[in-house]
Protein backbone atom coordinates (compact mmCIF):
# COMPACT_ATOMS: atom_id res chain seq x y z
CA UNK A 1 0.00 0.00 0.00
CA UNK A 2 2.84 2.39 0.98
CA UNK A 3 4.35 1.74 -2.41
CA UNK A 4 1.13 2.15 -4.26
CA UNK A 5 0.66 5.40 -2.61
CA UNK A 6 4.10 6.67 -3.57
CA UNK A 7 3.99 5.75 -7.27
CA UNK A 8 0.46 7.64 -7.19
CA UNK A 9 2.38 11.00 -5.53
CA UNK A 10 5.31 10.05 -7.96
CA UNK A 11 3.16 10.01 -10.74
CA UNK A 12 2.40 13.82 -10.91
CA UNK A 13 5.98 14.63 -11.13
CA UNK A 14 6.20 11.81 -14.03
CA UNK A 15 3.54 13.20 -16.18
CA UNK A 16 4.68 16.80 -15.95
CA UNK A 17 8.35 15.70 -17.04
CA UNK A 18 6.52 13.52 -19.83
CA UNK A 19 4.44 16.70 -20.96
CA UNK A 20 7.69 19.08 -20.74
CA UNK A 21 9.71 16.44 -22.47
CA UNK A 22 10.64 17.57 -26.27
CA UNK A 23 11.54 14.82 -27.85
CA UNK A 24 8.90 12.03 -28.69
CA UNK A 25 11.60 8.91 -27.70
CA UNK A 26 11.98 10.88 -24.08
CA UNK A 27 8.17 10.55 -23.41
CA UNK A 28 7.40 7.18 -24.52
CA UNK A 29 10.83 5.66 -22.67
CA UNK A 30 9.51 7.54 -19.41
CA UNK A 31 6.14 6.54 -19.80
CA UNK A 32 6.88 3.16 -20.82
CA UNK A 33 9.39 2.74 -17.69
CA UNK A 34 7.18 4.70 -15.23
CA UNK A 35 4.13 1.86 -16.64
CA UNK A 36 6.13 -0.84 -15.93
CA UNK A 37 7.42 -0.28 -12.28
CA UNK A 38 3.57 1.04 -11.45
CA UNK A 39 2.32 -2.57 -12.85
CA UNK A 40 4.61 -4.32 -11.06
CA UNK A 41 3.93 -2.77 -7.86
CA UNK A 42 -0.09 -2.77 -8.51
CA UNK A 43 0.52 -6.99 -9.29
CA UNK A 44 3.34 -7.43 -6.08
CA UNK A 45 0.69 -8.52 -3.80
CA UNK A 46 0.39 -11.72 -5.76
CA UNK A 47 4.03 -12.67 -5.15
CA UNK A 48 3.53 -11.91 -1.47
CA UNK A 49 0.22 -13.89 -1.28
CA UNK A 50 2.01 -16.69 -2.47
CA UNK A 51 4.83 -16.70 0.15
CA UNK A 52 3.48 -14.77 3.08
CA UNK A 53 1.95 -17.84 5.48
CA UNK A 54 -0.24 -15.56 7.43
CA UNK A 55 -1.78 -14.57 4.46
CA UNK A 56 -4.31 -17.79 4.23
CA UNK A 57 -7.40 -19.49 5.72
CA UNK A 58 -5.76 -22.54 6.74
CA UNK A 59 -3.51 -21.86 9.77
CA UNK A 60 -1.66 -24.95 11.34
CA UNK A 61 -2.39 -25.79 14.95
CA UNK A 62 -0.43 -24.19 17.17
CA UNK A 63 2.89 -25.04 17.86
CA UNK A 64 4.14 -26.52 21.33
CA UNK A 65 6.01 -24.25 23.25
CA UNK A 66 9.21 -25.82 25.13
CA UNK A 67 10.85 -23.59 27.43
CA UNK A 68 14.27 -22.39 27.11
CA UNK A 69 15.88 -22.73 30.58
CA UNK A 70 12.62 -23.34 32.24
CA UNK A 71 10.82 -19.43 31.71
CA UNK A 72 13.89 -17.25 31.86
CA UNK A 73 11.58 -14.13 32.13
CA UNK A 74 10.16 -15.53 35.33
CA UNK A 75 12.45 -16.69 37.40
CA UNK A 76 16.79 -17.17 37.08
CA UNK A 77 17.56 -20.15 34.21
CA UNK A 78 18.22 -23.43 35.08
CA UNK A 79 17.01 -23.51 38.45
CA UNK A 80 13.74 -25.20 39.50
CA UNK A 81 11.98 -22.21 40.33
CA UNK A 82 12.56 -21.35 36.36
CA UNK A 83 11.32 -24.89 35.25
CA UNK A 84 8.08 -24.69 37.72
CA UNK A 85 7.31 -21.88 36.29
CA UNK A 86 7.23 -23.41 32.63
CA UNK A 87 5.02 -25.93 33.61
CA UNK A 88 2.33 -22.96 34.31
CA UNK A 89 2.59 -21.77 30.51
CA UNK A 90 1.85 -25.64 29.69
CA UNK A 91 5.34 -26.22 28.13
CA UNK A 92 5.92 -29.93 26.17
CA UNK A 93 9.67 -30.24 27.17
CA UNK A 94 11.92 -28.54 29.49
CA UNK A 95 15.08 -27.26 27.79
CA UNK A 96 18.23 -27.29 29.61
CA UNK A 97 22.03 -27.86 29.73
CA UNK A 98 23.60 -30.85 31.10
CA UNK A 99 27.09 -30.97 32.60
CA UNK A 100 28.88 -33.54 35.03
CA UNK A 101 30.37 -32.36 38.32
CA UNK A 102 33.38 -33.59 39.70
CA UNK A 103 32.19 -36.48 41.68
CA UNK A 104 30.01 -37.84 38.27
CA UNK A 105 26.58 -36.03 38.71
CA UNK A 106 24.60 -34.32 35.88
CA UNK A 107 23.71 -30.98 36.83
CA UNK A 108 22.29 -27.84 34.61
CA UNK A 109 23.86 -25.36 33.91
CA UNK A 110 24.59 -23.11 30.77
CA UNK A 111 27.58 -21.06 30.60
CA UNK A 112 30.81 -23.61 29.80
CA UNK A 113 33.70 -21.88 30.05
CA UNK A 114 34.25 -19.56 33.34
CA UNK A 115 30.76 -20.77 33.86
CA UNK A 116 29.88 -20.22 37.45
CA UNK A 117 30.67 -16.29 37.05
CA UNK A 118 27.52 -15.20 35.80
CA UNK A 119 24.59 -17.61 37.15
CA UNK A 120 25.90 -18.14 41.01
CA UNK A 121 28.33 -16.81 43.77
CA UNK A 122 30.76 -18.87 42.89
CA UNK A 123 33.66 -16.12 42.87
CA UNK A 124 32.91 -15.26 46.11
CA UNK A 125 32.12 -18.55 47.45
CA UNK A 126 35.14 -20.19 46.24
CA UNK A 127 37.41 -17.31 45.89
CA UNK A 128 40.79 -18.38 44.84
CA UNK A 129 39.92 -21.63 43.39
CA UNK A 130 39.79 -22.60 39.91
CA UNK A 131 36.31 -23.61 39.05
CA UNK A 132 36.38 -22.94 35.42
CA UNK A 133 35.29 -26.24 34.17
CA UNK A 134 32.32 -28.07 35.76
CA UNK A 135 34.61 -31.23 36.63
CA UNK A 136 36.66 -28.84 39.74
CA UNK A 137 33.20 -28.65 42.12
CA UNK A 138 31.50 -31.61 43.74
CA UNK A 139 27.64 -31.85 43.59
CA UNK A 140 27.59 -30.85 47.40
CA UNK A 141 29.80 -27.86 46.38
CA UNK A 142 27.56 -26.73 43.52
CA UNK A 143 24.41 -27.25 45.58
CA UNK A 144 25.84 -24.62 48.25
CA UNK A 145 25.85 -21.94 45.30
CA UNK A 146 23.03 -19.32 45.36
CA UNK A 147 22.08 -19.25 41.35
CA UNK A 148 19.32 -16.98 42.01
CA UNK A 149 20.41 -13.53 43.30
CA UNK A 150 22.18 -13.11 40.23
CA UNK A 151 18.80 -12.85 38.39
CA UNK A 152 17.56 -10.57 40.98
CA UNK A 153 20.29 -8.03 40.90
CA UNK A 154 21.33 -8.04 37.04
CA UNK A 155 17.29 -8.22 35.48
CA UNK A 156 18.20 -9.90 32.15
CA UNK A 157 14.97 -9.18 30.80
CA UNK A 158 13.74 -6.05 32.77
CA UNK A 159 11.03 -7.92 34.50
CA UNK A 160 12.01 -8.56 38.14
CA UNK A 161 9.68 -5.65 39.30
CA UNK A 162 6.87 -7.71 37.61
CA UNK A 163 7.71 -10.51 40.45
CA UNK A 164 5.94 -10.40 43.77
CA UNK A 165 7.82 -10.66 47.05
CA UNK A 166 6.98 -14.14 48.04
CA UNK A 167 8.43 -15.31 44.20
CA UNK A 168 11.95 -12.80 45.16
CA UNK A 169 12.13 -14.50 47.93
CA UNK A 170 11.79 -17.81 46.03
CA UNK A 171 14.12 -16.72 43.68
CA UNK A 172 16.75 -15.67 45.83
CA UNK A 173 16.80 -19.19 47.55
CA UNK A 174 17.06 -20.66 44.06
CA UNK A 175 20.54 -23.18 43.75
CA UNK A 176 21.73 -25.29 40.97
CA UNK A 177 19.49 -28.31 40.12
CA UNK A 178 21.09 -31.48 39.44
CA UNK A 179 19.47 -33.26 35.96
CA UNK A 180 17.78 -35.98 38.48
CA UNK A 181 15.73 -33.17 40.26
CA UNK A 182 14.75 -32.16 36.68
CA UNK A 183 13.91 -35.74 35.54
CA UNK A 184 11.25 -36.11 38.63
CA UNK A 185 9.35 -33.11 37.80
CA UNK A 186 9.18 -34.21 34.02
CA UNK A 187 8.20 -37.45 35.66
CA UNK A 188 5.74 -35.94 37.71
CA UNK A 189 4.23 -33.51 35.00
CA UNK A 190 4.60 -35.52 32.43
CA UNK A 191 6.66 -32.79 30.29
CA UNK A 192 9.81 -33.94 28.13
CA UNK A 193 13.13 -32.79 28.44
CA UNK A 194 15.62 -31.67 25.78
CA UNK A 195 18.76 -30.69 26.47
CA UNK A 196 22.44 -30.00 25.30
CA UNK A 197 25.43 -31.69 27.00
CA UNK A 198 28.71 -30.76 27.02
CA UNK A 199 30.78 -33.11 26.89
CA UNK A 200 34.21 -32.84 28.81
CA UNK A 201 34.85 -36.24 29.25
CA UNK A 202 33.84 -37.50 26.11
CA UNK A 203 31.90 -40.93 26.46
CA UNK A 204 31.91 -40.95 29.52
CA UNK A 205 30.35 -38.04 30.05
CA UNK A 206 27.35 -39.51 28.07
CA UNK A 207 27.04 -42.23 29.54
CA UNK A 208 26.90 -41.19 32.89
CA UNK A 209 23.64 -39.05 31.52
CA UNK A 210 22.45 -42.23 29.75
CA UNK A 211 22.42 -44.28 33.47
CA UNK A 212 21.18 -41.17 35.66
CA UNK A 213 17.84 -41.08 33.05
CA UNK A 214 17.47 -44.94 32.71
CA UNK A 215 18.15 -44.82 36.44
CA UNK A 216 15.20 -42.95 37.81
CA UNK A 217 12.70 -44.71 36.42
CA UNK A 218 11.61 -42.12 33.70
CA UNK A 219 9.50 -44.27 31.28
CA UNK A 220 10.79 -43.48 27.48
CA UNK A 221 7.47 -44.26 26.24
CA UNK A 222 5.56 -42.13 28.96
CA UNK A 223 8.01 -38.91 28.60
CA UNK A 224 9.92 -38.78 25.79
CA UNK A 225 13.69 -37.75 25.78
CA UNK A 226 14.78 -35.44 23.17
CA UNK A 227 18.84 -35.70 22.76
CA UNK A 228 21.13 -33.60 21.39
CA UNK A 229 23.78 -32.76 19.82
CA UNK A 230 24.78 -35.82 18.95
CA UNK A 231 28.31 -36.97 19.21
CA UNK A 232 27.90 -40.46 20.48
CA UNK A 233 24.19 -40.97 18.39
CA UNK A 234 25.03 -44.59 17.94
CA UNK A 235 25.54 -45.41 21.39
CA UNK A 236 23.30 -43.69 22.78
CA UNK A 237 20.29 -45.12 20.44
CA UNK A 238 22.03 -48.87 21.66
CA UNK A 239 21.62 -48.44 25.28
CA UNK A 240 18.53 -46.14 25.36
CA UNK A 241 16.57 -46.57 22.17
CA UNK A 242 13.34 -45.27 23.46
CA UNK A 243 15.03 -41.53 23.51
CA UNK A 244 13.78 -39.36 20.51
CA UNK A 245 16.49 -38.20 18.52
CA UNK A 246 16.53 -34.63 17.63
CA UNK A 247 19.27 -33.60 14.76
CA UNK A 248 20.78 -30.16 14.14
CA UNK A 249 21.31 -31.40 9.91
CA UNK A 250 18.94 -32.12 7.39
CA UNK A 251 21.53 -34.25 5.89
CA UNK A 252 22.34 -36.35 8.67
CA UNK A 253 18.87 -36.57 9.70
CA UNK A 254 17.90 -37.96 6.36
CA UNK A 255 21.06 -39.88 6.37
CA UNK A 256 20.23 -41.87 9.99
CA UNK A 257 16.53 -42.25 9.27
CA UNK A 258 15.87 -40.04 11.89
CA UNK A 259 12.19 -37.72 12.03
CA UNK A 260 13.15 -34.53 14.36
CA UNK A 261 15.20 -31.46 13.64
CA UNK A 262 16.44 -28.64 15.93
CA UNK A 263 17.30 -25.56 14.42
CA UNK A 264 18.41 -21.89 15.04
CA UNK A 265 14.92 -20.13 14.05
CA UNK A 266 16.41 -18.16 10.91
CA UNK A 267 18.23 -21.34 9.72
CA UNK A 268 15.41 -21.94 7.12
CA UNK A 269 13.07 -19.87 4.94
CA UNK A 270 9.31 -20.53 5.48
CA UNK A 271 9.09 -22.47 1.78
CA UNK A 272 11.52 -25.14 3.41
CA UNK A 273 9.84 -25.48 6.79
CA UNK A 274 6.80 -25.73 4.98
CA UNK A 275 8.16 -28.67 2.94
CA UNK A 276 9.71 -30.15 5.70
CA UNK A 277 5.73 -30.20 7.19
CA UNK A 278 4.84 -32.06 4.33
CA UNK A 279 7.46 -34.63 5.07
CA UNK A 280 6.17 -34.86 8.31
CA UNK A 281 9.05 -34.44 10.21
CA UNK A 282 8.78 -32.47 13.33
CA UNK A 283 11.04 -28.98 13.07
CA UNK A 284 12.03 -27.52 16.79
CA UNK A 285 13.28 -23.59 16.20
CA UNK A 286 15.08 -22.14 19.04
CA UNK A 287 15.45 -19.16 20.16
CA UNK A 288 11.65 -17.46 19.70
CA UNK A 289 10.81 -15.28 22.01
CA UNK A 290 8.66 -12.35 19.95
CA UNK A 291 4.77 -12.56 19.24
CA UNK A 292 5.37 -11.84 15.43
CA UNK A 293 8.19 -14.67 14.90
CA UNK A 294 5.89 -16.87 16.63
CA UNK A 295 3.10 -16.18 14.37
CA UNK A 296 5.25 -16.32 11.79
CA UNK A 297 6.22 -20.08 12.42
CA UNK A 298 2.92 -20.99 13.60
CA UNK A 299 1.50 -19.91 10.39
CA UNK A 300 4.45 -21.68 8.78
CA UNK A 301 3.47 -24.69 10.59
CA UNK A 302 6.69 -25.43 12.86
CA UNK A 303 6.24 -28.57 15.20
CA UNK A 304 7.12 -26.33 18.47
CA UNK A 305 9.39 -23.63 19.74
CA UNK A 306 12.29 -23.18 22.30
CA UNK A 307 10.77 -19.99 23.93
CA UNK A 308 11.71 -17.50 26.60
CA UNK A 309 8.20 -16.01 26.80
CA UNK A 310 6.27 -19.02 27.20
CA UNK A 311 4.26 -17.01 29.75
CA UNK A 312 3.19 -14.70 26.35
CA UNK A 313 2.78 -17.43 23.82
CA UNK A 314 0.36 -19.48 25.84
CA UNK A 315 -2.18 -16.98 25.91
CA UNK A 316 -2.53 -16.66 22.13
CA UNK A 317 -5.34 -18.22 20.51
CA UNK A 318 -4.08 -17.52 17.01
CA UNK A 319 -1.25 -15.89 15.31
CA UNK A 320 -1.06 -12.03 15.41
CA UNK A 321 -1.66 -10.82 11.68
CA UNK A 322 -3.53 -13.13 9.93
CA UNK A 323 -5.68 -12.27 6.74
CA UNK A 324 -7.15 -14.31 4.38
CA UNK A 325 -7.10 -14.02 0.71
CA UNK A 326 -10.76 -13.63 0.65
CA UNK A 327 -9.96 -10.42 2.46
CA UNK A 328 -6.34 -9.69 1.19
CA UNK A 329 -7.68 -10.22 -2.27
CA UNK A 330 -10.08 -7.19 -2.55
CA UNK A 331 -8.02 -4.90 -0.32
CA UNK A 332 -5.25 -4.86 -2.65
CA UNK A 333 -7.47 -4.45 -5.84
CA UNK A 334 -9.30 -1.96 -4.27
CA UNK A 335 -6.18 0.05 -3.45
CA UNK A 336 -4.85 -0.56 -6.84
CA UNK A 337 -8.41 0.87 -9.08
CA UNK A 338 -7.97 3.88 -6.45
CA UNK A 339 -4.51 4.75 -7.62
CA UNK A 340 -5.32 4.10 -11.15
CA UNK A 341 -7.84 6.42 -10.98
CA UNK A 342 -6.16 9.00 -9.51
CA UNK A 343 -3.48 8.69 -11.87
CA UNK A 344 -5.95 8.56 -14.75
CA UNK A 345 -6.93 11.80 -13.50
CA UNK A 346 -3.64 13.46 -13.16
CA UNK A 347 -3.26 12.56 -16.71
CA UNK A 348 -5.94 14.02 -18.12
CA UNK A 349 -5.69 17.19 -16.21
CA UNK A 350 -1.77 17.44 -17.76
CA UNK A 351 -3.64 16.77 -21.46
CA UNK A 352 -5.80 19.93 -20.93
CA UNK A 353 -2.63 21.91 -20.05
CA UNK A 354 -3.79 23.17 -16.83
CA UNK A 355 -1.02 23.55 -13.69
CA UNK A 356 -3.07 24.32 -10.57
CA UNK A 357 -3.80 21.96 -8.02
CA UNK A 358 -7.23 23.11 -7.79
CA UNK A 359 -8.15 21.53 -11.10
CA UNK A 360 -6.51 18.52 -10.46
CA UNK A 361 -8.85 17.67 -8.15
CA UNK A 362 -11.65 19.11 -10.05
CA UNK A 363 -10.64 16.67 -12.96
CA UNK A 364 -10.18 13.89 -10.16
CA UNK A 365 -13.48 14.15 -8.59
CA UNK A 366 -15.09 15.07 -12.35
CA UNK A 367 -13.82 11.64 -13.54
CA UNK A 368 -14.86 9.64 -10.03
CA UNK A 369 -18.42 10.96 -10.48
C1 LIG B 1 -2.87 -26.70 29.98
O1 LIG B 1 -2.99 -28.06 29.60
C2 LIG B 1 -4.03 -28.73 30.26
C3 LIG B 1 -3.97 -30.19 29.89
O2 LIG B 1 -3.47 -30.37 28.61
C4 LIG B 1 -5.36 -28.09 29.88
O3 LIG B 1 -6.41 -28.73 30.58
C5 LIG B 1 -5.32 -26.63 30.27
O4 LIG B 1 -6.49 -26.00 29.84
C6 LIG B 1 -4.15 -25.95 29.66
N1 LIG B 1 -4.09 -24.60 30.19
C7 LIG B 1 -3.93 -23.55 29.42
C8 LIG B 1 -3.96 -22.25 30.12
O5 LIG B 1 -3.75 -23.64 28.22
C1 LIG C 1 39.07 -18.83 34.77
O1 LIG C 1 38.45 -17.90 33.88
C2 LIG C 1 38.80 -16.54 34.14
C3 LIG C 1 37.97 -15.66 33.25
O2 LIG C 1 37.98 -16.15 31.94
C4 LIG C 1 40.29 -16.37 33.93
O3 LIG C 1 40.64 -15.04 34.22
C5 LIG C 1 41.04 -17.32 34.84
O4 LIG C 1 42.43 -17.24 34.57
C6 LIG C 1 40.58 -18.75 34.64
N1 LIG C 1 41.20 -19.61 35.63
C7 LIG C 1 41.80 -20.74 35.31
C8 LIG C 1 42.44 -21.47 36.44
O5 LIG C 1 41.79 -21.18 34.18
C1 LIG D 1 37.55 -36.00 33.38
O1 LIG D 1 37.52 -37.19 34.15
C2 LIG D 1 38.65 -37.37 34.97
C3 LIG D 1 38.55 -38.72 35.62
O2 LIG D 1 37.24 -39.18 35.73
C4 LIG D 1 38.68 -36.23 36.00
O3 LIG D 1 39.81 -36.37 36.82
C5 LIG D 1 38.76 -34.91 35.27
O4 LIG D 1 38.67 -33.84 36.19
C6 LIG D 1 37.61 -34.79 34.29
N1 LIG D 1 37.82 -33.59 33.52
C7 LIG D 1 36.95 -32.65 33.51
C8 LIG D 1 37.32 -31.47 32.70
O5 LIG D 1 35.89 -32.72 34.10
C1 LIG E 1 14.88 -21.99 50.96
O1 LIG E 1 15.34 -23.31 50.72
C2 LIG E 1 15.46 -24.10 51.86
C3 LIG E 1 16.07 -25.41 51.46
O2 LIG E 1 15.64 -25.86 50.22
C4 LIG E 1 14.11 -24.27 52.51
O3 LIG E 1 14.23 -25.00 53.70
C5 LIG E 1 13.54 -22.89 52.82
O4 LIG E 1 12.24 -23.00 53.33
C6 LIG E 1 13.51 -22.03 51.58
N1 LIG E 1 13.06 -20.72 51.91
C7 LIG E 1 12.13 -20.11 51.18
C8 LIG E 1 11.79 -18.74 51.61
O5 LIG E 1 11.60 -20.63 50.21
C1 LIG F 1 1.68 -37.87 28.74
O1 LIG F 1 1.60 -37.02 27.60
C2 LIG F 1 1.37 -37.72 26.40
C3 LIG F 1 1.37 -36.73 25.25
O2 LIG F 1 1.92 -35.54 25.57
C4 LIG F 1 0.06 -38.47 26.46
O3 LIG F 1 -0.12 -39.21 25.27
C5 LIG F 1 0.08 -39.40 27.65
O4 LIG F 1 -1.19 -40.02 27.78
C6 LIG F 1 0.39 -38.66 28.93
N1 LIG F 1 0.51 -39.58 30.03
C7 LIG F 1 -0.07 -39.38 31.20
C8 LIG F 1 0.15 -40.42 32.24
O5 LIG F 1 -0.73 -38.38 31.42
C1 LIG G 1 35.76 -43.62 31.66
O1 LIG G 1 35.23 -44.63 32.50
C2 LIG G 1 36.09 -45.72 32.63
C3 LIG G 1 35.41 -46.75 33.51
O2 LIG G 1 34.04 -46.70 33.37
C4 LIG G 1 37.40 -45.30 33.25
O3 LIG G 1 38.29 -46.40 33.31
C5 LIG G 1 38.02 -44.20 32.41
O4 LIG G 1 39.18 -43.69 33.06
C6 LIG G 1 37.06 -43.10 32.23
N1 LIG G 1 37.63 -42.10 31.33
C7 LIG G 1 37.66 -40.82 31.61
C8 LIG G 1 38.27 -39.95 30.56
O5 LIG G 1 37.20 -40.37 32.62
C1 LIG H 1 25.50 -31.46 7.61
O1 LIG H 1 26.44 -32.51 7.72
C2 LIG H 1 27.16 -32.76 6.53
C3 LIG H 1 28.07 -33.94 6.77
O2 LIG H 1 27.43 -34.94 7.44
C4 LIG H 1 27.97 -31.52 6.15
O3 LIG H 1 28.63 -31.75 4.94
C5 LIG H 1 27.03 -30.34 6.01
O4 LIG H 1 27.78 -29.17 5.79
C6 LIG H 1 26.20 -30.17 7.27
N1 LIG H 1 25.24 -29.10 7.03
C7 LIG H 1 25.07 -28.11 7.89
C8 LIG H 1 24.04 -27.10 7.53
O5 LIG H 1 25.72 -28.03 8.91
C1 LIG I 1 2.47 -37.40 6.34
O1 LIG I 1 1.44 -37.83 7.21
C2 LIG I 1 0.16 -37.83 6.61
C3 LIG I 1 -0.89 -38.16 7.66
O2 LIG I 1 -0.36 -38.95 8.68
C4 LIG I 1 0.15 -38.85 5.46
O3 LIG I 1 -1.11 -38.84 4.83
C5 LIG I 1 1.24 -38.46 4.45
O4 LIG I 1 1.32 -39.45 3.44
C6 LIG I 1 2.59 -38.33 5.14
N1 LIG I 1 3.55 -37.81 4.18
C7 LIG I 1 4.75 -38.34 3.99
C8 LIG I 1 5.63 -37.68 2.99
O5 LIG I 1 5.13 -39.31 4.63
C1 LIG J 1 15.81 -14.81 22.37
O1 LIG J 1 16.53 -14.56 23.57
C2 LIG J 1 17.81 -15.18 23.65
C3 LIG J 1 18.39 -14.86 25.00
O2 LIG J 1 17.82 -15.67 25.97
C4 LIG J 1 18.71 -14.66 22.55
O3 LIG J 1 19.95 -15.33 22.60
C5 LIG J 1 18.04 -14.94 21.21
O4 LIG J 1 18.82 -14.39 20.19
C6 LIG J 1 16.64 -14.33 21.18
N1 LIG J 1 16.00 -14.72 19.96
C7 LIG J 1 15.70 -13.86 18.98
C8 LIG J 1 15.04 -14.42 17.79
O5 LIG J 1 15.94 -12.67 19.09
Amino acid sequence: MGAVVALTLLSWFVIQRVHQARRVGSKILLSLVFSIIVIAVYLSPLLILRHTPCLSDKIPPKPELIGHRGAPMLAPENTMMSFERSVACNVTAFETDVQISGDGVPFLMHDHDDFFLRTTDAKHKFAGRDFNKSGKLTLEELQDLNAGDWFLKTDPFYTVSQLSPEEKEMATNQTVPSLVQLLDLAQEKNISILFDLKNENGTNDTNIVVETILMSGIDPRLVSIFWLPPTQRSDVKKSAPGFKQYYNNISDMKKEGGTSLNLKYNSLNTDELRQLGLENITVNLWVVNESWLFSLLWCTGVSSVTTNSCHRFQKMTQPDWTLGPTQYTPIWITVDLLSLLIMSGLIYKSLLGESCMSCVLYHVLHCVI
